[in-house]
């Protein structure tokens, strides 16, 4: 993929400022990230090939490229603007990463890897923009890229089924009490302000009228809820599925091929 970041913006800042807000929606996300690489740790050799699946400014391929110097690791996104702040501040870490600009509802994104095989595949706060169909589709794609005995780790808030109403209502309630303690009584960042911060750097007015034109009015909050995340990976050949840490709905599923 080409570069694209000018050394006219600071994109280290715009990286901390994306990490900031995104803790105001997940308080736990280091502990979170850190558990996903504990599995890591324990099921593979320590000179693994990882896949960050939407990656965004590369959350995951920063912190596991530190913690685990002999891995490698690719990271695909369809957004130019997030791809372009994590090119601008990790670029290629001695050629460990190499960042891959592809749609994941399209069927073109796993030629556009350039390799068909991979240890691990990991996600954060990230598949619930896939609508239902094109997620079950991603993960039969996962059931042919992840090599025998490599794992799928998936970070996102997975809701509890319907049967489950009081765990859902205690979910949803403590999760906008932490939401308005977060952006209206600490006053941090929220998602819509970032945005609208870095849509006034004029070095990426290009890059965002390509992000508008990508993503334009896209849906992008579609949570499917546990069970469907557990059957389609089942059914993509995944022979071990299992939440390994939880907060409410916020859950860690790994998926042993
Ligand atoms: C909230 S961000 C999370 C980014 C990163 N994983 C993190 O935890 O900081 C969600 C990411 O999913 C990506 N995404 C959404 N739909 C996508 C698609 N169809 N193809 C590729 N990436 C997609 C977005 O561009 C965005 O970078």
């Amino acid at each position: 993929m080409t570069s694209n970041h000018s050394p006219a913006v600071d994109w280290q800042h715009w990286l901390e400022r994306w990490d900031n807000q995104q803790t105001g929606y997940i308080p736990h996300r280091e502990e979170r990230f850190q558990a996903m690489f504990d599995v890591l740790e324990i099921l593979l050799p320590e000179n693994f090939v990882a896949l960050d699946l939407a990656c965004g400014p590369g959350a995951i391929s920063k912190r596991l490229l530190e913690r685990f110097p002999h891995a490698r690791c690719v990271a695909i996104d369809l957004d130019p603007v997030l791809l372009a702040i994590g090119q601008g501040t990790l670029g290629h870490m001695n050629s460990r990463l190499r960042w891959v600009e592809a749609d994941l509802t399209q069927d073109d994104w796993v030629e556009k890897l350039g390799e068909s095989q991979f240890d691990a595949v990991l996600s954060t706060t990230a598949l619930h923009w896939l609508p239902g169909g094109a997620l079950l589709q991603v993960y039969r794609r996962l059931g042919e890229l992840v090599r025998s005995g490599g794992v799928f780790l998936n970070g996102d808030s997975m809701p509890f089924p319907s049967h489950l109403a009081a765990c859902s209502q205690l979910a949803k309630t403590l999760q906008t009490r932490q939401e308005k303690e977060a952006f209206e009584t600490r006053g941090k960042e929220n998602w819509q302000e970032w945005w609208q911060a870095i849509e006034q750097e004029p070095e990426l007015n290009d890059l965002l009228t390509e992000r508008q034109r990508r993503f334009g009015e896209r849906h992008t909050d579609f949570e499917p809820i546990l069970n469907v995340h557990e059957a389609g990976l089942h059914n993509a050949g995944f022979r071990e599925v299992s939440t390994i840490w939880q907060r409410l709905d916020e859950r860690v599923l790994l998926a042993v091929r």
